[in-house]
Protein backbone atom coordinates (compact mmCIF):
# COMPACT_ATOMS: atom_id res chain seq x y z
CA UNK A 1 0.00 0.00 0.00
CA UNK A 2 1.02 3.16 -0.91
CA UNK A 3 0.85 6.32 1.18
CA UNK A 4 0.57 9.64 -0.20
CA UNK A 5 0.58 12.03 3.10
CA UNK A 6 3.34 14.15 4.24
CA UNK A 7 5.69 13.98 7.00
CA UNK A 8 5.72 16.74 9.88
CA UNK A 9 8.89 18.23 10.90
CA UNK A 10 8.47 20.47 13.33
CA UNK A 11 11.39 22.57 15.05
CA UNK A 12 12.50 25.96 16.84
CA UNK A 13 13.03 27.74 13.88
CA UNK A 14 15.85 26.98 10.70
CA UNK A 15 18.45 24.29 12.55
CA UNK A 16 15.98 21.68 11.81
CA UNK A 17 16.19 22.28 8.19
CA UNK A 18 19.61 19.76 8.62
CA UNK A 19 17.47 17.10 9.54
CA UNK A 20 14.73 17.70 6.64
CA UNK A 21 17.98 18.13 4.52
CA UNK A 22 19.18 14.46 5.47
CA UNK A 23 15.21 13.34 5.40
CA UNK A 24 15.20 14.16 1.79
CA UNK A 25 18.18 12.72 0.82
CA UNK A 26 17.51 9.52 2.40
CA UNK A 27 13.37 9.49 1.27
CA UNK A 28 13.61 11.40 -1.66
CA UNK A 29 10.54 10.16 -2.92
CA UNK A 30 8.55 11.56 0.24
CA UNK A 31 6.45 14.64 0.39
CA UNK A 32 7.21 16.88 3.86
CA UNK A 33 5.89 19.78 5.88
CA UNK A 34 8.10 21.79 8.15
CA UNK A 35 7.38 24.30 10.59
CA UNK A 36 9.95 26.24 12.25
CA UNK A 37 8.25 27.96 15.60
CA UNK A 38 10.57 31.18 14.95
CA UNK A 39 8.25 33.46 16.80
CA UNK A 40 9.62 31.38 20.01
CA UNK A 41 12.91 31.17 18.80
CA UNK A 42 15.02 30.07 21.13
CA UNK A 43 13.81 26.80 23.08
CA UNK A 44 16.71 25.90 24.28
CA UNK A 45 17.21 28.72 27.19
CA UNK A 46 13.12 28.32 28.04
CA UNK A 47 12.17 26.22 30.74
CA UNK A 48 11.05 22.57 29.97
CA UNK A 49 7.28 23.61 30.82
CA UNK A 50 7.38 25.85 28.24
CA UNK A 51 8.49 23.80 25.37
CA UNK A 52 6.14 21.35 26.36
CA UNK A 53 3.74 24.04 26.11
CA UNK A 54 5.19 25.33 22.19
CA UNK A 55 5.77 21.70 20.45
CA UNK A 56 1.96 21.23 21.26
CA UNK A 57 0.96 23.36 19.57
CA UNK A 58 3.02 23.15 16.71
CA UNK A 59 2.65 19.31 16.95
CA UNK A 60 -1.28 20.32 16.54
CA UNK A 61 -0.95 22.13 13.63
CA UNK A 62 0.69 19.44 12.02
CA UNK A 63 -1.34 16.91 12.48
CA UNK A 64 -4.16 18.78 11.02
CA UNK A 65 -2.17 18.98 8.11
CA UNK A 66 -3.03 14.77 7.72
CA UNK A 67 0.67 14.10 8.16
CA UNK A 68 1.56 10.28 7.85
CA UNK A 69 4.38 10.93 11.40
CA UNK A 70 6.17 13.14 13.17
CA UNK A 71 9.34 13.78 13.48
CA UNK A 72 10.81 16.47 16.00
CA UNK A 73 13.85 17.76 14.52
CA UNK A 74 14.41 20.02 17.54
CA UNK A 75 17.17 18.35 20.18
CA UNK A 76 15.71 20.38 22.93
CA UNK A 77 12.04 19.61 22.08
CA UNK A 78 13.11 16.02 21.77
CA UNK A 79 14.53 16.27 25.10
CA UNK A 80 11.19 17.49 26.98
CA UNK A 81 8.23 16.70 24.80
CA UNK A 82 8.82 13.61 23.04
CA UNK A 83 6.29 11.73 25.66
CA UNK A 84 3.62 14.27 26.08
CA UNK A 85 3.58 14.16 21.90
CA UNK A 86 3.63 10.74 21.62
CA UNK A 87 0.80 9.92 24.29
CA UNK A 88 -1.04 13.16 22.25
CA UNK A 89 -0.97 11.93 19.08
CA UNK A 90 -0.82 7.73 19.20
CA UNK A 91 -1.27 5.68 17.26
CA UNK A 92 0.70 8.31 14.96
CA UNK A 93 4.55 7.87 15.19
CA UNK A 94 6.68 10.50 16.94
CA UNK A 95 10.29 10.13 16.28
CA UNK A 96 12.45 12.66 18.30
CA UNK A 97 16.43 13.02 17.41
CA UNK A 98 17.57 12.42 20.87
CA UNK A 99 17.81 8.12 20.57
CA UNK A 100 19.04 8.44 16.62
CA UNK A 101 21.75 10.80 18.61
CA UNK A 102 22.64 8.62 21.10
CA UNK A 103 23.16 5.85 19.09
CA UNK A 104 25.38 7.31 16.35
CA UNK A 105 27.24 8.19 19.01
CA UNK A 106 27.51 4.92 20.59
CA UNK A 107 28.38 3.26 17.54
CA UNK A 108 31.30 5.87 16.73
CA UNK A 109 32.80 5.54 20.34
CA UNK A 110 35.34 3.40 20.70
CA UNK A 111 35.98 3.78 24.56
CA UNK A 112 32.38 4.46 25.73
CA UNK A 113 33.66 7.76 26.82
CA UNK A 114 31.68 10.52 24.91
CA UNK A 115 30.93 14.40 25.12
CA UNK A 116 27.50 15.73 24.19
CA UNK A 117 26.77 19.53 23.23
CA UNK A 118 23.76 21.21 23.27
CA UNK A 119 21.48 23.96 24.20
CA UNK A 120 21.11 24.93 28.05
CA UNK A 121 18.09 22.90 28.20
CA UNK A 122 18.42 19.88 26.71
CA UNK A 123 21.74 19.39 28.33
CA UNK A 124 19.74 20.05 32.08
CA UNK A 125 17.06 17.46 31.53
CA UNK A 126 19.87 14.25 31.17
CA UNK A 127 17.42 12.82 27.82
CA UNK A 128 20.83 11.85 26.24
CA UNK A 129 22.80 11.22 29.31
CA UNK A 130 19.84 8.61 30.16
CA UNK A 131 19.48 7.35 26.34
CA UNK A 132 23.57 6.67 25.81
CA UNK A 133 23.14 4.33 29.42
CA UNK A 134 19.99 2.56 27.91
CA UNK A 135 22.41 1.80 24.95
CA UNK A 136 25.36 1.46 26.68
CA UNK A 137 25.42 1.44 30.44
CA UNK A 138 28.98 1.54 30.94
CA UNK A 139 29.12 4.81 29.04
CA UNK A 140 31.18 7.73 30.90
CA UNK A 141 29.46 11.11 29.39
CA UNK A 142 30.12 14.61 29.60
CA UNK A 143 27.89 16.94 28.91
CA UNK A 144 28.49 20.57 28.11
CA UNK A 145 25.86 23.46 27.45
CA UNK A 146 27.25 25.69 24.10
CA UNK A 147 24.76 28.63 24.16
CA UNK A 148 26.85 30.64 21.97
CA UNK A 149 26.83 28.13 19.29
CA UNK A 150 23.40 28.63 18.22
CA UNK A 151 24.44 32.30 17.57
CA UNK A 152 27.27 32.09 15.79
CA UNK A 153 25.49 29.75 13.60
CA UNK A 154 22.54 31.61 12.96
CA UNK A 155 24.80 34.55 12.59
CA UNK A 156 26.62 32.65 9.51
CA UNK A 157 30.19 33.13 11.55
CA UNK A 158 31.11 29.49 10.84
CA UNK A 159 35.06 30.13 10.40
CA UNK A 160 37.82 32.27 11.47
CA UNK A 161 39.77 32.84 14.37
CA UNK A 162 37.33 34.54 16.59
CA UNK A 163 34.60 31.57 15.99
CA UNK A 164 37.55 29.12 16.69
CA UNK A 165 38.49 31.03 20.01
CA UNK A 166 34.97 30.65 21.02
CA UNK A 167 34.72 26.85 19.85
CA UNK A 168 37.94 25.87 21.68
CA UNK A 169 36.92 28.19 25.26
CA UNK A 170 33.62 25.92 25.18
CA UNK A 171 35.58 22.81 24.11
CA UNK A 172 38.91 22.71 25.62
CA UNK A 173 37.80 21.84 29.23
CA UNK A 174 36.18 18.69 27.85
CA UNK A 175 39.50 17.51 25.92
CA UNK A 176 42.09 19.05 28.09
CA UNK A 177 43.09 15.67 29.55
CA UNK A 178 45.64 13.15 27.60
CA UNK A 179 44.56 11.43 24.26
CA UNK A 180 43.75 8.47 26.58
CA UNK A 181 41.39 9.49 28.89
CA UNK A 182 39.50 12.07 26.99
CA UNK A 183 36.38 11.49 25.08
CA UNK A 184 36.63 10.04 21.87
CA UNK A 185 33.39 10.85 20.18
CA UNK A 186 31.73 14.95 20.26
CA UNK A 187 27.66 13.79 19.51
CA UNK A 188 26.23 17.02 18.49
CA UNK A 189 22.84 17.58 20.46
CA UNK A 190 21.76 20.67 18.55
CA UNK A 191 20.19 21.54 15.47
CA UNK A 192 22.40 24.57 14.63
CA UNK A 193 26.00 22.45 15.28
CA UNK A 194 26.20 20.73 12.50
CA UNK A 195 27.34 23.85 9.88
CA UNK A 196 30.02 23.93 12.81
CA UNK A 197 31.71 20.77 12.30
CA UNK A 198 34.57 21.71 10.45
CA UNK A 199 35.62 24.23 12.92
CA UNK A 200 35.67 21.31 15.39
CA UNK A 201 37.01 18.95 13.63
CA UNK A 202 39.83 21.83 13.22
CA UNK A 203 40.13 22.36 16.68
CA UNK A 204 39.80 18.38 18.47
CA UNK A 205 41.95 17.54 15.63
CA UNK A 206 41.49 13.67 14.06
CA UNK A 207 41.23 11.29 17.23
CA UNK A 208 37.95 12.38 18.72
CA UNK A 209 34.64 11.40 15.94
CA UNK A 210 32.03 14.09 15.87
CA UNK A 211 28.66 12.37 14.61
CA UNK A 212 25.03 14.24 14.85
CA UNK A 213 21.42 12.78 14.48
CA UNK A 214 20.46 14.06 10.99
CA UNK A 215 21.43 10.85 9.03
CA UNK A 216 20.48 8.37 12.27
CA UNK A 217 17.23 10.11 12.31
CA UNK A 218 16.75 9.97 8.40
CA UNK A 219 17.24 5.98 8.70
CA UNK A 220 14.89 5.70 11.37
CA UNK A 221 11.89 7.28 9.87
CA UNK A 222 13.01 4.95 6.81
CA UNK A 223 12.68 2.11 8.53
CA UNK A 224 9.40 2.86 10.42
CA UNK A 225 8.00 4.35 7.04
CA UNK A 226 8.99 0.22 5.92
CA UNK A 227 8.28 -1.23 8.88
CA UNK A 228 3.98 0.47 9.16
CA UNK A 229 3.79 0.31 5.40
CA UNK A 230 3.15 4.06 5.18
CA UNK A 231 6.24 4.77 2.35
CA UNK A 232 4.97 6.44 -0.86
CA UNK A 233 5.25 4.45 -3.85
CA UNK A 234 4.23 7.33 -6.03
CA UNK A 235 6.88 10.18 -5.81
CA UNK A 236 6.21 13.25 -4.16
CA UNK A 237 10.01 14.37 -4.87
CA UNK A 238 10.23 18.39 -3.73
CA UNK A 239 7.10 18.45 -2.14
CA UNK A 240 8.12 20.39 0.60
CA UNK A 241 5.98 23.02 2.62
CA UNK A 242 7.67 25.41 4.60
CA UNK A 243 5.73 27.15 7.48
CA UNK A 244 7.05 29.82 10.17
CA UNK A 245 5.52 31.60 12.92
CA UNK A 246 7.68 34.53 12.07
CA UNK A 247 9.45 36.67 9.68
CA UNK A 248 9.79 34.36 6.69
CA UNK A 249 12.35 37.19 5.26
CA UNK A 250 14.52 35.95 7.74
CA UNK A 251 13.49 32.37 7.82
CA UNK A 252 14.29 31.78 4.14
CA UNK A 253 17.98 33.83 4.39
CA UNK A 254 18.97 31.96 7.46
CA UNK A 255 17.58 29.18 6.62
CA UNK A 256 18.84 28.73 3.29
CA UNK A 257 22.28 28.12 4.86
CA UNK A 258 21.19 25.26 6.57
CA UNK A 259 19.50 23.70 4.36
CA UNK A 260 21.99 23.76 2.02
CA UNK A 261 20.01 25.40 -0.68
CA UNK A 262 18.73 28.53 -1.46
CA UNK A 263 15.01 29.14 -0.16
CA UNK A 264 13.02 31.58 -1.63
CA UNK A 265 10.91 33.90 0.77
CA UNK A 266 7.75 33.51 -1.46
CA UNK A 267 7.92 29.86 -1.11
CA UNK A 268 7.62 30.32 3.20
CA UNK A 269 4.09 30.92 4.65
CA UNK A 270 3.57 32.29 7.46
CA UNK A 271 1.18 30.67 10.11
CA UNK A 272 0.21 31.44 13.79
CA UNK A 273 0.03 28.84 16.52
N1 LIG B 1 16.53 23.69 17.77
C1 LIG B 1 17.21 23.85 19.03
C2 LIG B 1 17.84 22.51 19.44
O1 LIG B 1 18.11 21.66 18.62
C3 LIG B 1 18.29 24.91 18.97
C4 LIG B 1 17.76 26.31 18.86
C5 LIG B 1 16.91 26.72 20.04
O2 LIG B 1 17.44 26.89 21.16
O3 LIG B 1 15.72 26.85 19.85
O4 LIG B 1 18.05 22.29 20.60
Amino acid sequence: VADSRPIGVFDSGVGGLTVLRALRAALPREGFIYLGDTARLPYGTKSAQSVVRYSIQAGDLLVEQQIKCLVIACNTASAVALNALRERYAPLPVIGVIEPGAEAACKASTSGRIAVIATEGTVRGGAYQAAIHALRPDARVVAQACALFVALAEEGWIDGPLVEGIVRRYLEPIFSTDIASHPDCLLLGCTHFPVLKPVMAKVLGPVVAIVDSAETTARCVEQLLAQQALAATESRAGAIRLLATDGTGRFARVGSGFFGERIDEAAVELVDL
